[in-house]
């Protein structure tokens, strides 16, 4: 009997690419679902080489070309993804993509939202808001997304505490473990239609 295909996974990834790394790990032996291709709007992100460390396909895109054509649309439709993750992806998604993959795009942001989310929200500035907020709390947060920044339905949250002495970079880390712990789970319950992670 012929084997059913496997899942596609598009990873985008603006930065270091540490939550694409996991998900490259996780799935790269996986039966039924792969990570297809890796993009990124930064020619310095390190994720590209993590991607090509994994033989996948890294391929760096342009504003003009995401904003103003439809060239990164047409790459991703070649991969087929069954699920877009924006692991680190700090440019917002254009209309023509969404459109083209309604409910296949999800987000991790390192924060409880709606608190902390927004253009601007992403990496040290979201800790150091937390911190100076003064909040025994915080987490991530795995959404869809829609049209608007750290918006859209919600998947999962988890928490962590935050320590009176915490700086942003020690709440930085202690919140990335949660993203590494959760968005490979997370993607293969959303892919396998499992109900649980
Ligand atoms: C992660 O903490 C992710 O949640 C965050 O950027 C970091 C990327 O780290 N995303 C946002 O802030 C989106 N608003 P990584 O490049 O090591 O995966």
């Amino acid at each position: 009997m012929k084997r059913p295909d496997k899942k596609n996974i598009v990873i985008f990834a603006s930065g270091s690419g540490s939550n694409a790394q996991r998900l490259l790990e996780h799935f790269e032996r996986h039966p039924e679902i792969r990570v297809a291709a890796l993009f990124s709007n930064n020619p310095k992100a390190y994720a590209l080489q993590r991607a090509e460390t994994y033989h996948v396909p890294a391929l760096l895109f342009s504003r003009d070309e995401f904003y103003n054509s439809d060239k990164v649309l047409r790459q991703v439709q070649q991969f087929k993804p069954d699920l877009i993750v924006l692991a680190g992806f700090l440019w917002l998604v254009p209309q023509s993509l969404l459109h083209a993959f309604p409910d296949k795009i999800i987000n991790i942001h390192p924060a409880l939202l709606p608190r902390y989310g927004g253009k601007g929200m992403h990496g040290l500035n979201v800790h150091t808001a937390v911190v100076q907020a003064g909040d025994s709390e915080s987490g991530i947060t795995i959404h869809r997304i829609n049209e608007e920044y750290d918006k859209g339905e919600f998947i999962l949250q988890e928490y962590c505490p935050v320590h009176p002495e915490d700086t942003p970079e020690e709440l930085a880390a202690r919140v990335l473990q949660l993203e590494h712990k959760y968005l490979p789970l997370v993607v293969e319950k959303l892919l396998l239609e499992k109900d649980e992670l």
